[in-house]
């Protein structure tokens, strides 16, 4: 089918995207701006309160499992709208909440389920429409989660200082489901057999079958043995990273460096953490996703050894974070571009929802392992350590894996 039977515009998707990754990144990475506000109205641990973005990070990864196979059977468009929907109600009820049971449930559970239903669908949809650039549009569906949570600090910070905390998810969680809706509307899958002007899929390579070119259905993805070994290893890289993304400004005050300084370096994780998305989509195309991977984990490995013996230093440690937030936020671009080489564009939504359930699982266990290990040395000397251990399995099965073979 020529692409003026097209329905949309291609670049509506990548917008769609945008939109929706924002709203994602809203949700979850400004999470620590709640911390001193509810501990200082209920007097609840920081144990506690981390309970619950450890329980939205749980469930919004599950929660990718049915969304991402939905996606790919009635499209992109209800998935994300059901999602957006739950988005802002579980926004605004957080901002009534009296019970930490009420916080898990509302900001937990129902914010957890809208935010996995609205993640999922545009990184499934984006490369249908892009599949002469799949790794870049993987990346416009995902940039928003660095960008929402660089613009949430300061308007969360500012309404929390000028109306209260309760504020904040109230017009935040509007604003989301506004951002959602937006988002579902750009979105649907293109029409089946649909290709851009002018682009033909490259030539299979010289011995290979028909049918060994045709994407894998998700059962066959899931048989795979390399599905479980990039499973292992994305599992690995969310807990390497998350233990440190939920530790690392207090590492950084832990080691003599005033809040303003561990707040700079909280500033520049999130910046890089969104500009690799896109930047790394676009070199993965050209090169493959493997190279990235073995260079940018080998670095991250160096990076986290470095972590602790740096950040009693401002600059150092500002630098550190830079890095540390380019290599982290380079996965969630990688391993969805992996799966589209490996299965193909057509079960994507259900074989990365399966995928993403690793960043569930990392979710819970990164931050968790962060604060456990702490108490071994009192310091975050060996948790540090262990997540660049963490981060090195995750190196050597990503220097093993291959794409599956070809099937009969
Ligand atoms: C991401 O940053 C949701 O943490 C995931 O894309």
């Amino acid at each position: 089918m020529a692409s003026d039977q097209a329905t949309i515009p291609r670049w509506l998707p990548l917008l769609g995207g945008i939109l929706g990754s924002t709203t994602c990144g809203l949700l979850l990475y400004a999470w620590s701006v709640f911390i001193a506000p509810l501990s200082m109205e209920f007097g609840w641990t920081r144990a506690e309160i981390a309970l619950a973005f450890g329980i939205v990070c749980f469930v919004f990864g599950l929660t990718t499992i049915p969304a991402g196979r939905l996606s790919d059977r009635i499209g992109p468009r209800k998935v994300v709208l059901v999602g957006a929907v739950l988005v802002l109600i579980g926004f605004v009820l957080s901002g009534f909440i009296q019970t930490k049971l009420q916080l898990y449930l509302t900001y937990g559970v129902i914010c957890g389920v809208g935010g996995g239903m609205m993640y999922l669908p545009p990184i499934a949809t984006g490369p249908k429409w892009w599949p002469d650039r799949r790794a870049l549009a993987t990346g416009f569906a995902i940039v928003g989660l660095g960008l929402g949570s660089f613009i949430m600090a300061p308007i969360a910070t500012w309404i929390i200082e000028n109306h209260g905390w309760r504020y904040v998810f109230i017009w935040v969680g509007v604003a989301m489901g506004i951002l959602g809706i937006l988002s579902a509307l750009c979105l649907q899958n293109p029409p089946a057999g649909w290709k851009p002007a002018g682009w033909s899929p490259p030539p299979p390579p010289p011995g290979a079958s028909a049918k060994s070119q045709e994407d894998y259905t998700h059962d066959e993805a899931k048989a795979t043995p390399q599905f479980w070994m990039l499973y292992i290893a994305f599992f690995c890289s969310c807990f390497s990273g998350l233990l440190v993304v939920g530790h690392i400004a207090g590492a950084g005050i832990d080691r003599g460096l005033d809040p303003m300084a561990a707040g700079w370096a909280v500033s520049a994780l999130a910046i890089t953490n969104a500009a690799v998305r896109i930047v790394i989509g676009g070199i993965a195309d050209k090169i493959g996703t493997k190279k990235c991977f073995i260079v940018l984990w080998a670095i991250q490995v160096g990076v986290l050894l470095l972590l602790y013996p740096t950040a009693g230093n401002a600059v150092l440690f500002f630098i550190v974070a830079l890095v540390f937030g380019w290599n982290y936020g380079a996965q969630f671009t990688l391993f969805p571009a992996t799966t589209l080489r490996y299965y193909g564009a057509k079960a994507q939504g259900s074989n990365y929802g399966l995928l993403f359930s690793a960043f569930g699982l990392a979710g819970l266990a990164g931050p968790w392992a962060g604060g456990y290990l702490y108490r071994w040395g009192d310091s975050y000397y060996i948790p540090f350590i262990a997540s660049a251990v963490v981060m090195a399995i995750s190196l050597v099965l990503l220097v093993i894996a291959k794409p599956p073979a070809e099937r009969t």
